[in-house]
């Protein structure tokens, strides 16, 4: 007898919607039921691709009987309410990075999830770049020996504000670089050494002209719960996106590079001896692959929130980031 495959709804058909609608096709426990976007076209558009339905309003897709996991893929202020909208019509739901804009949102979001035994996953393709995995192997592994601090910058020259007008607007967006890229390196520092307990900050506006509260620079410094200082910067006038972290131990140092279709791993001992992964040429799938690990776990006996959990640590993080910038301040204990 068949498995009865989930019927999958994706909210939002942009640039993010495609690619999970598409990995959605590919999934073997997976259907593709509908697609929705609040510009009917792209819906249509992709449905006619896909071989699936499309409709404008996101509600009726999220409340259709025949679809029990929802992809949110549309702007950032829209997280919120759509994903409280589809938990507590009983979805899953995998909502693209931030989980919101605001640190009360994301914990509802959370609340939400766990009192309904539903998954709630963030979006954070960057831990399915083979490097960083490696990465992610080698510090569990303990070839750095104890970490002792970390630095690192992500982003690119800021090709968002020119494709999507939404992220000019502070409403919609929530912030500027530290709020669409930086989500990922915070998310990889926290995965990689650990919880924050303290952070602090200071944002810039260097070169494009944008609204009051978005920024084009953000210049932080987190601090683990064991003292560890990992310092970043976000930016959208980064020639050479997008991502690059190094890490120093006791033991040695490790480099997680990502710049352009770069995707290495390097460690070196402090006795100097390289070892050396080179992913670059593997073909980069990290958007496919974690959206079938979502639909993949939907069968499962307990619900996916771990990971919704540390979309909302980012959230508090970045807002956090944002005080301190503003009030030119170390902000300690996180928003708790
Ligand atoms: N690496 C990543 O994980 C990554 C990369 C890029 C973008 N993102 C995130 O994905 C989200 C979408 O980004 P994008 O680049 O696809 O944007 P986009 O502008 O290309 O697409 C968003 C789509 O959502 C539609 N939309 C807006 N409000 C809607 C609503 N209420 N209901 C239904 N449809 C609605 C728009 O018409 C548009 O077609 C953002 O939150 C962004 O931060 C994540």
């Amino acid at each position: 007898m068949s498995e009865k495959k989930v019927g999958v709804a994706v909210i939002g058909c942009g640039r993010m919607g495609k690619r999970r609608a598409v990995a959605t096709t590919s999934h073997p426990s997976s259907h593709l039921e509908v697609v929705s976007d609040t510009d009917f076209g792209r819906a249509e558009a992709l449905a006619k691709e896909l071989g699936c339905r499309a409709v404008q309003d996101p509600t009726r897709a999220i409340d259709d009987p025949a679809v029990g996991a929802i992809f949110i893929s549309t702007p950032n202020s829209t997280h919120a309410p759509l994903a409280l909208h589809a938990l507590r019509a009983g979805k899953h739901v995998f909502c693209e990075k931030p989980l919101s804009i605001k640190v009360e949102d994301a914990r509802e979001m959370v609340r939400e999830a766990e009192s309904r035994k539903l998954s709630l996953v963030v979006g954070s393709n960057v831990r399915f770049f083979e490097n960083v995995e490696k990465a992610k192997e080698l510090v569990e592994k303990g070839v750095i020996g104890r970490p002792l601090f970390a630095r690192g910058w992500i982003g690119h020259e800021g090709w968002v504000l020119k494709t999507e007008p939404w992220s000019q607007d502070p409403a919609i967006i929530g912030g500027g670089t530290l709020m669409d890229n930086g989500p990922h390196i915070i998310d990889i520092s926290r995965w990689l050494f650990g919880d924050v307990d303290q952070v602090s900050g200071q944002s810039f506006k260097r070169l494009h002209q944008l609204p009051d509260a978005i920024e084009d620079n953000f210049f932080a410094t987190l601090v683990g719960k064991e003292g560890m200082p990992i310092l970043f910067q976000a930016s959208w006038t980064e020639w050479n996106g997008y991502f690059f972290l190094e890490a120093y131990g006791t033991e040695g140092r490790m480099s997680i590079d990502s710049r352009g279709d770069a995707a290495l791993v390097t460690v070196v001992g402090k006795d100097q001896r390289v070892q050396s992964f080179d992913f670059s040429k593997a073909e980069k799938q990290s958007f496919k692959r974690e959206a079938h690990e979502f639909l993949g776990s939907l069968g499962a006996m307990s619900p996916h929130l771990e990971s919704g959990r540390d979309g909302m640590r980012v959230v508090e993080i970045i807002q956090s980031l944002y005080r301190a910038a503003r009030e030119g301040s170390r902000v300690s204990s996180l928003s708790r």
